[in-house]
């Protein structure tokens, strides 16, 4: 595809609050001087005390990151109290239901009522500052209630996504010694009912066998669905509610008390918590969201994350409602009742800036342009992106089809980690190249390295790394510090590593190419094969298992299984189909096996390490490219897993 770039729209330059000459200007000084730099935007929050000292951070030695560390503040004061007296009357949250028909809003007086009541019912229930709280809920209100209500008196929130297994569940409810849960009983996507509160019920059981009870579940009625009921442990949230005080003051909080854990996959063992802390967070979310988006009051703002993963934390809930935006939370799926969903929510609401995934936007793509044309989304202005690579095709159809060639697309590069946007074009300044996520944030110094960690300038490929802190960087994994050190800082001394691979053009242009360790992104779900191999081989018929993506038409990355069988199993599609389901279970669906090849052996080198580089070409269909073989223990091996692969093109 020919490398065309999109000048800057007219009207999005006019209207921008940053053109080109600010972002370079402001680029430069984030750069030359950070303290100076974020010592002003570090004002864009209200503070109860001001900071004094801004920056604070080592990527060296023990790895330690504070800003703003002497101010106290408290997120839910920045995100609803301070906005009353000039918007109290403004809609904060509109919800769109998954029925068309189920919507409500929600103004920012009403948020501050429903957050206090709730936060005086925790109290009651003995949550203090300091302790974790799970929330494990449907995309409904009350979950964007339930962190602010935690971060009013100083509770960490742990959002478990409403898709996970009562497993995962179990192990994030563990490994944080959470024992408060928030959840409801259950959830709806695309017509479908989740048993939220069965799979919570479930999760208690196993948390206790490891040792963590959870002493209260406060659960919201959504469906009004059957469930089963622990007097002495489970609460209804509406009742609760009802006879709370409708005022709670928000907790004093040093800029570095944590804010929440969000746990997410890496290339080895269990998923981390990834940790991150009020005031530098908040600071950095409300900016990229007002600069990415050229947020105006005003806007109605959409994005269609859940809140389970980051985006959902920072561009549904913290970033949006710190500027004091309307935020739409949708609680449905792209297709349904059908693929002209989004599209009707946008006209319904008048949604002037919508931010999504590449993996809607090619589904959506594939269903045909007639369910976007047929709407009308004159009051769309700006698109964006999120996740995962977008393919060329994908983008230049956003931005035809659903944008008609008039709103600028911000393909946003960001991860878990980061807490907010760091490599994205701005709409008024940046001129756009399809697949490309640009240029870097003000404050983020991106750099390559190759494999030995030396420094690659000017137009290179390599591994991306981030060379100096910003504000909404993760401070530590959860309860394991040196797990921190050791995932980030220490494959290439004294930089964040990202573990994405990336490639610089000419112009400077960032173009990330994805994961280079063992992660895989799903549909933009990000996932460890580590851990979908760990599912499969806790089956009984299951010896062996390795895991790698290939490229998938719609979901980015498919998850294809290698397995070897304990003696005396055979292979066969009913085992497939048992598998597929033991790892739903374990997981949740969104890990199920794409492809599942068994194979008699695994390539492996004479130590006993397993060649994935030769398995992920297989299954890309690529074995004319295998490279070296001569290390293996059994080159035979080989033949075998390319007779029978699963993925022939
Ligand atoms: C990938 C999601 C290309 C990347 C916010 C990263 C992207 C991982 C993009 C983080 C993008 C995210 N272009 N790749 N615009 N955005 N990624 O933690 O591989 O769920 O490392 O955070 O998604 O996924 P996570």
């Amino acid at each position: 595809m020919p490398n065309k770039t999109y000048k800057v729209l007219k009207d999005a330059k006019s209207r921008a609050l940053i053109d080109d000459d600010t972002y370079q200007k402001w680029y430069k000084q984030s750069i030359k001087d950070p303290e100076k730099f974020w010592d002003k935007h570090g004002k864009r929050i209200d503070w109860f005390k001001p900071y004094t000292k801004v920056k604070n951070t080592s990527f060296t030695g023990k790895v330690s990151i504070k800003w703003f560390e002497d101010g106290l503040t408290n997120v839910s004061y920045n995100c609803i109290d301070r906005h009353l007296e000039k918007r109290g009357d403004q809609v904060a949250i509109i919800w769109e239901g998954d029925n068309p028909y189920d919507d409500k809003k929600i103004t920012y007086k009403e948020l501050y009522d429903h957050v206090c009541r709730l936060a005086n019912v925790m109290k009651a229930n003995g949550v203090k500052k300091g302790d974790r709280v799970t929330i494990y809920m449907p995309m409904i209100p009350e979950a964007a209630y339930a962190m602010l209500a935690c971060t009013r008196i100083g509770a960490i929130h742990s959002i478990v996504f409403g898709g996970f297994s009562p497993d995962a569940l179990a192990g994030r409810i563990t490994d944080c010694k959470s024992t408060f849960v928030i959840t409801a009983d259950e959830g709806l996507r695309g017509g479908k009912k989740i048993p939220l509160k069965h799979n919570t019920d479930l999760a208690i059981k196993i948390a206790e066998r490891d040792g963590v009870v959870v002493q209260k579940v406060l659960v919201v009625q959504r469906t009004a669905g059957k469930v089963e009921w622990f007097a002495d442990r489970d609460i209804w949230y509406h009742e609760a509610v009802a006879s709370a005080k409708p005022d709670c003051p928000p907790a004093k909080m040093k800029a570095e008390d944590p804010l929440f854990i969000l746990y997410t996959s890496g290339s080895t063992g269990k998923p981390k918590g990834v940790l991150h802390t009020t005031g530098g967070y908040l600071v950095y979310a409300s900016m990229t969201h007002e600069y990415v988006f050229d947020y105006h009051p005003g806007d109605i703002y959409w994005c269609t994350a859940d809140v389970g993963w980051v985006t959902g934390h920072s561009y549904i809930v913290y970033g949006p409602l710190a500027n004091g935006a309307t935020t739409l939370m949708f609680e449905g799926v792209p297709n349904y009742p059908s693929p002209s969903r989004f599209w009707d929510v946008i006209d319904k609401h008048q949604v002037n800036i919508f931010y999504t995934a590449p993996t809607a936007i090619r589904a959506l793509m594939g269903a045909g342009d007639d369910h976007v044309t047929k709407t009308s989304r004159k009051s769309l202005r700006t698109l964006g992106s999120v996740g995962e690579p977008i393919n060329p095709e994908a983008w230049i159809w956003y931005y035809n089809v659903v944008g008609d060639k008039r709103c600028p697309i911000v393909d946003t590069w960001w991860q878990t980690e980061t807490g907010g946007i760091l490599i994205t074009p701005l709409p008024g300044a940046t001129p756009l190249k399809p697949g490309s996520a640009t240029r870097p944030f003000f404050g983020v110094q991106p750099q390559l390295v190759d494999n030995d960690g030396d420094v690659l300038e000017g137009t290179a490929e390599g591994n991306l790394c981030i060379v100096d802190s910003w504000p909404g960087q993760m401070r530590t994994v959860y309860g394991d510090h040196e797990r921190f050190i050791q995932t980030y800082f220490s494959t290439y001394k004294g930089k964040y590593f990202t573990g994405d691979g990336c490639r610089r053009d000419d112009d400077g242009y960032y173009w990330i190419t994805g994961r280079v360790d063992d992660v895989i992104n799903v549909s933009g779900h990000r996932m460890g094969t580590a851990e979908v191999e760990s599912a499969l081989v806790s089956h009984d018929a299951v010896s062996e298992a390795a895991v790698v993506g290939y490229p998938h038409d719609l979901k980015g990355q498919g998850i294809y299984c290698y397995i070897t069988l304990m003696e005396g199993q055979e292979g066969t599609d009913e085992l497939r189909k048992a598998l597929v389901n033991h790892v739903r279970h374990e997981i949740g669906p969104i890990a199920s096996p794409d492809k599942i090849q068994f194979s008699p052996g695994l390539p492996k080198t004479r130590s006993g390490k397993i060649m994935r580089r030769i398995l992920r070409k297989i299954a890309e269909d690529e074995f004319g490219a295998l490279g070296d073989t001569s290390t293996l223990a059994d080159p035979s091996v080989v033949d075998d897993l390319i007779a029978n692969r699963q993925n022939k093109k």
